[in-house]
């Protein structure tokens, strides 16, 4: 959630740092800006997309040092004031920031008394003042922002110039990530790897409290207490070519049509033929170990949560643990009783989704064991987890997660057939899952093969004022996901509820103006589901039938019919329609699709 993009080096740093933030564009896209170091600070923020902001950046704009940002606002409307960077007011010291700073009200109401003129509405304003006012005395810029960093209360990812170093650029991390990209005599920094691949895939990453000075020649890590600290680099797998659309017209639907890869990167290496189990080296369990849980609980945020509700259907039915899954934003502020004979679990595809990262926080000092199912590798969740799954479904651009979904919900059914194996699941058992996992990958390929129908569809129900999404137990996680896909990229209005409650309120709804997406595969639930279906046709309702087989033309007016795995995997197959569904909705309501309004990638605010 907002991007920032810092360069140090021997080229001119505007280009870089516009290309860097239109990488990260995704993170927020309300307004940006830049500020370039060379005799002086000269900056440019528009309201806006970076495109815009690269229209405004004039060629004079010269210079091997600089900052940009580009915005999801928290604080005051996007405009180009409020854009960041944020300069003190003797246009000495520019601040980026990501993350909310709780005390800025009364910091601003005592920063103003002294003197300090405010341009924007922003919370952000504060650190530049703050630090210019400090930098005065101090040896160091270093040493000026982490006086000021001492004042603040909050998270943050910042980024600083100084126009009076013009060598140095300082970053510092709390709760907001920082990356430091490690280049030939040059130096970079963003709050996403994205921003840096194509530059270098030498990476370090920041941890809570941990202040880092960068120069051309390299970098220094320090820690809060100002102890320098000894940092790794680390090799990206990911390229730039990763960032690409692809020939695509969209992210999202490159994204989608990659999930039979995605898919099998997520299995590859991971099922074993001889015991018919799953190989997850990453837990850093032993069987015993394994076997002493008496419950899993799941935690993630939107789509994550809605995966692990999957997750957590398929480790019951697999393993017989009790499981449930709970939104990790819920569970954080809940003190929550954490037991030792309980499984955490913890997904995310960025890593850094905030209210995620805190639950998992609360968990750990609780002294409750993490797993992590995280996509991306070396990410704050990830470090901060015990143990766990990586996705390795490559990076998600789009705003709305797909392949990062389906990965989850398969390595969902690695874990719960991992669990279920050192339990009572039957070798036989754990071979029909195997082999059904090892079928999704082909039968992802048949589901993409239906987007013209999918596509004619979407075009006939996007202009409904509100559509209702239902699915019965395995099902009722695939419908929340279907609506909660419409809604963020078209948006149209739409409801999810579990089939069996349609009757108990909602069904109040139904009627021509509202069409129902029934999740209705072939499984022990079909008589019950058509039959609500029935219940819904006989009050005039419209039904577009996603299963296993075409239904009466009395029950349902369209189908789309999926391939059978096993029953336990069908919810995976189920979403993938749903997916392709919301995308063409968008695409025919003119939609921005991969830029849905009012959201950004990656949550790192409370
Ligand atoms: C919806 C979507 C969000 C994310 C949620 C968690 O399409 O993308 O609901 O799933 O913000 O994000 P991660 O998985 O990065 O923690």
């Amino acid at each position: 959630m907002c991007g920032i993009v810092a360069y140090v080096g021997p080229k001119d740093a505007a280009p870089i740092l516009l290309e860097g933030l239109q990488r990260l564009e995704y993170r927020g896209y309300d307004s940006a800006g830049v500020v370039i170091s060379n005799k002086g600070l000269k900056m440019r923020k528009v309201k806006g997309r970076v495109a815009d902001l690269a229209a405004a950046v004039p060629a004079r704009f010269k210079g091997g040092l600089g900052i940009g940002h580009t915005r999801w606002a928290t604080h005051g409307a996007p405009s180009d004031v409020n854009a960041h960077p944020h300069l003190s007011t003797d246009e000495r010291i520019a601040v980026v920031h990501n993350g909310i700073i709780e005390n800025a009200d009364e910091l601003r109401a005592k920063l103003e008394a002294d003197g300090a003129v405010f341009l924007s509405e922003t919370d952000t304003e504060v650190l530049s003042h703050l630090i210019a006012r400090t930098v005065v005395e101090a040896d160091s810029l270093e040493e000026a922002v982490r006086a000021a960093l001492k004042r603040i209360v909050g998270t943050y990812g910042i980024a600083v110039i100084d126009a009076q170093r013009p060598g140095e650029v300082v970053v510092a991390r709390n709760g907001s990530p920082i990356v430091l990209g490690i280049g030939e005599k040059e130096m970079f920094a963003a709050s996403d790897v994205a921003a840096l691949v194509r530059y270098t895939r030498q990476v370090v990453h920041l941890e809570d409290g941990e202040l880092a000075v960068l120069k051309a020649d390299g970098f220094h890590t320090f820690a809060s207490d100002a102890r320098e600290t000894a940092k790794e680099p680390l090799t990206v797998d990911w390229d730039a070519g990763h960032y690409d659309t692809g020939g695509y017209e969209h992210y999202l639907l490159k994204e989608i049509s990659e999930q039979p890869e995605t898919v099998a990167r997520t299995l590859r290496g991971r099922l074993d033929d001889r015991f018919h189990i799953a190989h997850l080296g990453g837990l850093n369990m032993d069987a015993r170990e394994t076997r002493s849980f008496r419950r899993v609980k799941i935690i993630g945020c939107g789509s994550a949560y809605y995966s692990g509700q999957i997750g957590a259907q398929l480790i019951e039915e697999l393993a017989r643990i009790p499981a449930d899954a709970e939104p990790a934003s819920e569970f954080r502020y809940r003190s929550p009783v954490v037991e030792p004979d309980t499984l955490y679990v913890a997904i995310s595809q960025s890593g850094e989704t905030y209210d995620t990262l805190a639950a998992v926080q609360e968990l750990k000092r609780k002294g409750g064991r993490v797993l992590g199912i995280v996509n991306t590798v070396g990410s704050a969740i990830a470090r901060e987890c015990d143990g766990g799954v990586y996705l390795h479904a490559g990076p998600e651009v789009s705003v709305a997660s797909t392949k990062a979904f389906t990965s989850t919900a398969v390595a969902f059914a690695l874990l719960a057939l991992h669990l279920g194996r050192v339990r009572d699941l039957s070798p036989a058992d754990g071979r029909r899952i195997c082999e059904g996992l090892r079928r999704l990958p082909g039968q992802i390929k048949e589901i993409l093969a239906l987007e013209p129908q999918i596509e004619e569809l979407a075009r006939k129900y996007a202009h409904s004022p509100s559509m209702m999404f239902v699915g019965r137990v395995r099902g009722y996680p695939v419908a929340r996901e279907g609506a909660q896909k419409l809604k963020e990229i078209s948006y149209v209005h739409a409801e999810a509820y579990p089939a069996s409650e349609l009757k108990h309120g909602p069904l109040a709804l139904i009627g021509p103006e509202m069409p129902t997406v029934a999740i209705v595969p072939d499984d022990e639930l079909l008589d019950k589901n058509l039959t609500t279906l029935g219940e819904i046709r006989a009050r005039g309702g419209r039904v577009l039938m996603v299963g296993h087989r075409t239904a009466d033309p009395k029950l349902a007016d369209d189908c789309v019919v999926v391939p059978r795995n096993e029953t336990e995997l069908d919810p995976i197959l189920l979403s993938i329609p749903l997916q392709l569904l919301a995308y063409h909705a968008a695409v025919a309501l003119e939609r921005d699709v991969d830029k849905p309004r009012n959201l950004a990638k990656s949550v790192t605010v409370e």
